[in-house]
Order: structure tokens, then sequence, then C-alpha cells
């Protein structure tokens, strides 16, 4: 039988801890996302769905994007105990400069679509935080902006290669002077991927009134007071364009653009140059010795091939090739702070975040984006932490062993045959890729192999 009492004032008082409630609607929001997805769903709420799904979508089917995120989720971290944690340091140099953080912001196109703040707001975030920016070629601020909002920090400038050289080299000249430190060059954009929900959506460029998008605008006024009456949206690098972004892609870009012609555009740079979009060991080690200051494992955040090597996969084997050679950076699918963390253990010296980013952006503008880098970056710090380290150089393959639920078939003796028919009917020898080590290969049992789950 238990044992009841009237509860006394005096042993409630303790209890109640009423706050003050937080008057600001946008501080309210965005301080109770905790986690990027939260961010995600705060955007979703607040963004046209023409403009949300230009953003949160991918290629085709969107396997990639879904595997590379399922890629990080499927990792086992090692911790070592009883470390003194008490303090942590989450910065080093990357291309021979300081960054804050392991991980900076991606290059995306069209960002004041997504919120109208868009680059700059992304500029003086990343300036706030010691991070670098990058700013798109197909950007909606002007390089000098881009570069105002963040002067005393490091800017990088993405490159595409359009079919007229002269003006994609003048964007690269003006970067230069502006004081861009690294020039990204994307190389996995030959054609655009298909964006389905861009097609289905009928979403274009400017974004166009039509019933379905005046019907969504309702409950998103504040995106469209913000569309309506600031600056109009444009590509600040290219001249008005009126159709999707894929065929802008498909007319603007070149897509002869091979090997030489990186040569040449390295050879008109006069900072770091980093080659974006590598997805196989065979072409790292071309970029090695051609001389580039790192090279960037990423299929684009999923949004070119489908069904692309997962960058987190190709990690281990990439940086025991050409680690000791050039950096090794990698991007797509992070959603976590932990996720930048396993990149490092794996080799990576640097990161880099799209959507995560532009989710911040969407739910909150400049306020989000910061909101954005304050999780990923407390969450770099408390896994760091939690695995035992103090710094970014003590982190090793042994933390993290990657598990995979997708393994290549074995089938090398079809390889061979296949390669060997192709060859001799061929007059240039082209790709060279070498498929991923089947499980069989692979050493399941060492620390950063890929083992089945
Ligand atoms: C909306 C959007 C626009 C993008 N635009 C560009 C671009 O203009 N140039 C580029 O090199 N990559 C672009 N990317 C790819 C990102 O730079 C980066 O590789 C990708 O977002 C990483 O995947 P994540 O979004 O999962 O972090 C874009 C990505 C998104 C989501």
């Amino acid at each position: 039988m238990v044992d009841r009492r009237i509860p006394k004032v005096r042993d409630l008082a303790p209890l109640m801890k009423f706050k003050a409630p937080e008057l600001n609607a946008k501080k309210r929001r965005l301080e109770s996302a905790l986690t990027i997805h939260d961010l995600r769903d705060i955007a979703k709420r607040r963004t046209p769905k023409a403009a949300f799904d230009y953003t949160e979508g991918a290629a085709e089917a969107e396997v990639s994007l879904a595997r590379a995120r399922q890629a990080f989720e499927d990792i086992e971290f090692h911790p070592s105990i009883l470390r003194d944690v008490s303090t942590v340091s989450t910065g080093w140099d990357v291309l021979g400069a300081p960054v804050a953080l392991p991980f900076g912001i991606a290059p995306t196109g069209f960002t004041r679509m997504m919120q109208t703040e868009g680059e700059v707001a992304g500029a003086h975030a990343a300036a706030r935080a010691g991070i670098p920016f990058s700013l798109s070629t197909m950007g909606t601020s002007s390089i000098e902006d881009v570069k105002a909002a963040n002067p005393d920090g490091r800017n990088w400038f993405q490159l595409y290669m359009w079919k007229d050289r002269e003006r994609s080299m003048a964007l690269v000249d003006r970067a230069a002077r502006a004081g861009y430190d690294t020039l990204l060059v994307t190389v996995d954009v030959p054609v655009a991927g298909a964006r389905l929900r861009d097609k289905r959506n009928g979403m274009s460029i400017p974004p166009a009134l039509t019933p379905k998008t005046v019907i969504n605008a309702i409950p998103r006024p504040e995106w469209w007071i913000n569309f309506l009456t600031t600056e109009p949206l444009a590509f600040a690098s290219l001249d008005r364009w009126s159709g999707t972004v894929g065929e802008l892609l498909d007319t603007m870009f070149d897509p002869t653009v091979d090997f030489e012609d990186l040569k040449w555009i390295k050879a008109q740079w006069p900072g770091r140059i980093v080659v974006k979009g590598v997805q196989n060991l065979a072409d790292a080690k071309k970029l090695v010795d051609l001389g580039v200051d790192g090279i960037t494992l990423s299929n684009h955040g999923g949004r070119q091939l489908d069904r692309a090597p997962i960058p987190f996969h190709l990690l281990p084997q990439v940086v025991n090739e050409v680690g000791n050679d050039t950096e090794v950076h990698l991007d797509t699918g992070i959603m976590s702070g932990a996720d930048i963390v396993a990149s490092v253990a794996l080799g990576a010296r640097f990161t880099m975040v799209g959507r995560a980013y532009l989710y911040g952006l969407m739910a909150g503008g400049e306020a989000g984006v910061d909101r954005a880098i304050q999780i990923l970056a407390e969450q770099v710090s408390r896994t760091m932490r939690l695995l035992g380290v103090n710094s970014l150089e003590e982190l090793e393959p042994g933390h993290v062993t990657q598990l995979a639920r997708l393994h290549p078939v074995s089938r090398p003796v079809a390889d061979a045959a296949v390669a060997a028919r192709r060859a001799s009917t061929r007059k240039t020898p082209s790709s060279t890729a070498t498929p991923p080590k089947t499980v069989e290969e692979t050493d399941a049992a060492a620390p950063g192999a890929i083992i089945p789950s």
C-alpha cells in the first residue's frame, strides 16, 4: 500500500522552472531545431514546394543520395575510454590555411531562390564560424558581394566550364582579383542530371506564378514577401535565363571538357585548385599527376548520375593510394557532425555540406545558417570527445567501421573477358576505372574497411 500525502508548496517550488517565453519567433523556431533534420522540417513548412524540391531533390530515383546518407548511418564508431577530453580542437590547416572546423559550405546554384538572403547569408555565417564559403558559377550573388560578406575569411570559387570559355575564364579572373583563395572545378556535370522533381513541379527560372504556385504560397507568406520585395532573382554571372536549370546547364555547359582543359585552367589560376566530383581511383591518380592541390570525392549530392558510387565508401581506398600526394575532400549525404568526424577518421582532410546549409537558410535566413553550422559544430566536438580524442590529428581509421548493406557481386572473370573484348575493338583506351573490391577481397576485419551488415 502506497503511503500518500498532500503536496507542500515548499516541495513543489524547486520543480517549477517556468522560463519567460521567447518572443522572437525566428529565434524560438531555430532553437527548437536540434538536428539538421529538424531544420529541414522547418524549411519544408516555410518554402514553396518547387524551391524546396529543387534543393532537396536529386537525380532520377534519388538512389545516390539515399545511399550516401545511409552509408553514414551505417557507421560503427570505436571509442577509447579514460582520456582527458576537457578540451578539444576542431580546426587544422586545409589547402595551406586554417579552418576552425573540418567542413565548409559547398557551392550551390540559385541560392537566393531558397531564401532571399542567399549566398551573402552563407558567407556571413561562414565568416563568423571561421570556415570557407564556396560560391557557385550559378550563384545569385556576385563574386564581389560574397567577398565583401566574408572579407577576412576564406572564399572559394566554383567553376563550371561553359562553351564560351572566355566568359568562364573572365569569372575565374574576377574571383582571383577579388581574393578568392581556391578554385573548385566541378567535373561531374558534362550534361545535366535528370531532376525529376523539377520537371514534375514545372520548376522554372525565374519561378513562374501559376494557379498551383499561388495556392502553395498561401501558407508561406514570408518567402513570397521576400521574393517580391527584394532584388529580383537572377544568376549573378549569367545573362537572364528563362527555362529550367537542366535546360540552362545543357545549353551553356561544355560537354567536351577533358584533362587537357583542366591543365589549361590550372595554369590560369594563381591559387589552390581542387577538382570536385571525383568518383574513382584511376581519375584521382590522374589528377595527382596533374598536380592539383585537392580532390573532392562527390557525386554532386546525388544530383547527377543516379546510382553513382558512394563517396564515403570510396574514401579509404583513395586516401590510401593518393592521400600522401594530395588532400582528399568529401561531400554528399552529410547530415550530422558525426558524419564529418567519420570522414576525417577515414582520411578526409575536409568535407563540404550542401543541403545541411540550405535547410538552415530556408528555415531562418542567415540566423538559420548560423544554427546549421552550430548544430554540426557541436556534433563534431561532442563526437570527438566521446571517441576520446582532443584533436582532428588523433582521429584515425580505427575509430570507424563502415558497415555495408550493399556490396558488389563478385565478377572478376566476366570483367576481364568484357574488358579484353572492348579493348580489341577500341582505338584509344578510355576508362581505366577499377571496380571496387568485392567483399571477399576486402579485409573485413580491418578497421575502416567496409564490412557487410
Ligand atoms: C540546390 C543545390 C544546388 C547545387 N548547385 C551546385 C553548383 O552550382 N555547383 C556545384 O559544383 N555543385 C552544386 N551542388 C552540389 C553541392 O556543391 C554538393 O556537392 C552537394 O550538395 C553535397 O551533397 P549534400 O547536399 O548531401 O551535402 C548543388 C547542390 C544542391 C543541393
